[in-house]
């Protein structure tokens, strides 16, 4: 089961970002930090690839088909994951939109944009949650040996939420710590 590994591993380096982008709101909200327009489009680039180039289409193509296939009860758990993939999609994309305008209008902009950072981190933490809490148990528990020998296969030709395909992740995540203060990164106070 190593896709369940790489899985776990992607849900903490998504959840640390998370973690990290809610820091920084609660710091510009708070008026202990200024804004940082090129940590907040890091932020919302990792938010936007990872989860949509890496995470969910192995999810999508690969591990929910199969659960499916031996689990066909778990269809509105599916189908509700699915449904929430889609909406994460279109929510990162408003995200970029929304930090256009908070950055023309400064901090006028700012409530607006908190706002719907801050549903969408809540969003999406949930959607973790309920993946590993409701859909990964019982997968590794009914899902057979030769179930997970497919699943494992496909998640091992594209399982590095540290570095990504051709290492761009990599330089991304390390760009984030490097601006985030601590303790969530490595960044100037
Ligand atoms: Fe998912
Ligand atoms: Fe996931």
């Amino acid at each position: 089961m190593r896709a369940i590994d790489i899985i776990h591993a992607e849900h903490r380096a998504l959840s640390a970002v998370l973690q990290a982008f809610r820091f920084v709101l609660d710091g510009i909200r708070a008026g202990t930090m200024q804004p940082d327009y090129v940590l907040l489009d890091a932020l919302i680039e990792y938010i936007t690839e990872v989860p949509d180039r890496l995470h969910h289409p192995k999810e999508d193509d690969v591990l929910f088909v199969k659960i499916l296939e031996v689990l066909p009860e778990l269809a509105p758990l599916i189908e509700k994951l699915q449904h929430e993939h889609v909406m994460g999609a279109r929510s990162t994309k408003a995200l970029r939109e929304a930090l256009k305008v908070y950055q023309a209008q400064g901090s006028a902009g700012f409530a607006e944009f908190d706002a719907a950072a801050m549903r969408y981190i809540e969003s999406s933490r949930k959607h973790l949650v309920t993946e590993e809490t409701e859909l990964l148990p019982i997968a590794r528990q009914k899902l057979a040996p030769q179930d997970w020998a497919g699943i494992d296969a496909a998640f091992e030709a594209n399982k590095d939420p540290w570095s990504g395909p051709t290492g761009e992740f990599r330089t991304l995540f390390s760009r984030i710590v490097a601006m985030v203060p601590a303790p969530y990164g490595v960044g100037p106070a």
